[in-house]
């Protein structure tokens, strides 16, 4: 992603980071990870030995992509392979090599906020697949799923991969599949990783790596704040700390302030106060178990047709079909 932000999106910034530090308890929102600097972290995270998603699922793309076709591909037709936050397409690409190699006709429809991303991720994909048919939508995932449903009417399959539905609530991730369901037509497919509920502590050592990079990551979005809003953050001020809660499936980072401190946002023209030992709640990792994706998907209007797991049943692909 470029760090070309206009005038309106750090307008947007700075009023919702005015909202979650003026909040009690304290929050920032997570979707502000991601500047260039977030983007190289993020990408580093995944080649740590502790973040064990993004080799799961791959291995679940790799081993199933035969049987992965079988189900998605719509007898003799044309299909769409919509991906929302296709990111590199490190993962997708197991799929596109290998439809393409058994000749499928299938255009593939990476949909992005940032224009930059997705030619990024063209000048990846043409080079090694320069027959892939590639059709990127910029914008939202819903408003460019709404204009292509008024152009196109072919089946779709949707790819949601790398447990980014864990980052949604149980709320949020119900009103986001409710959603895409009424945005897709009976008979197309959805494709969704998630990531499962497992020993504990392997699951809080992915978010609190023994590098340090995911404490990074989370560290930047002050960066972020003290370079785009003239905020004053002392990052030696704040620790990273991150949570598992077994029962609730929930894994959560924040945030937590060493001292009692006052940090100035030049921005927004004012001071916020942390108490010491005060946090900012930063993100949650969701993780389920198959019966509550099942419900997630018959309570959405889908059908399961197939759960694909990695060999330590880590990590789930779970296959849907619109009815
Ligand atoms: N959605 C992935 C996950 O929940 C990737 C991710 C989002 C992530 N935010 C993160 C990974 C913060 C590490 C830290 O794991």
């Amino acid at each position: 992603m470029i760090d070309q932000l206009t005038e309106k999106d750090i307008d947007v910034f700075a009023s919702d980071v005015e909202k979650g530090l003026s909040a009690k308890p304290k929050y920032l929102s997570s979707k502000y990870f991601y500047d260039s600097t977030g983007d190289d972290l993020f990408r580093e995270i995944m080649k740590l030995p502790e973040y064990y998603l993004t080799k799961c699922e791959y291995e679940i793309l790799t081993t199933n992509r035969q049987k992965i076709l079988g189900i998605i591909k719509p007898k003799d037709q044309e299909f769409d392979l919509i991906e929302f936050g296709a990111g590199d397409g490190f993962k997708t690409k197991v799929l596109l090599k290998y439809f393409l190699a058994k000749e499928v006709d299938f255009k593939y429809m990476p949909i992005d906020i940032s224009e930059n991303a997705l030619e990024i991720l063209r000048s990846g994909l043409i080079k090694t697949l320069p027959d892939l048919k590639y059709k990127p939508l910029q914008g939202e995932y819903f408003s460019a799923l709404e204009s292509l449903n008024k152009i196109d009417s072919c089946n779709k399959v949707i790819l949601f991969l790398g447990s980014n539905i864990g980052n949604f609530s149980w709320t949020e991730a119900n009103g986001f599949l409710s959603r895409l369901s009424d945005l897709l037509n009976n008979g197309d497919k959805v494709i969704i990783g998630f990531d499962l509920k497992k020993d504990p502590e392997v699951i809080r050592k992915a978010y609190d790596d023994s590098s340090g990079v995911t404490r990074a990551f989370n560290l930047n979005l002050l960066t972020r704040i003290n370079n785009e809003l003239d905020g004053n953050f002392d990052l030696t001020n704040f620790k990273h700390y991150a949570t598992y809660n077994p029962q609730s499936g929930e894994a959560r980072s924040f945030l937590v302030s060493k001292k009692k401190q006052d940090v100035r946002i030049g921005k927004l023209d004012r001071s916020f106060h942390f108490d010491l030992w005060e946090s900012i709640y930063m993100e949650v990792s969701q993780k389920y178990d198959v019966e509550t994706i099942n419900e997630l998907a018959i309570g959405n209007g889908f059908r399961v047709l197939d759960n694909l797991f990695d060999c330590k049943h880590y990590f789930v692909n779970s296959v849907w079909e619109k009815e």
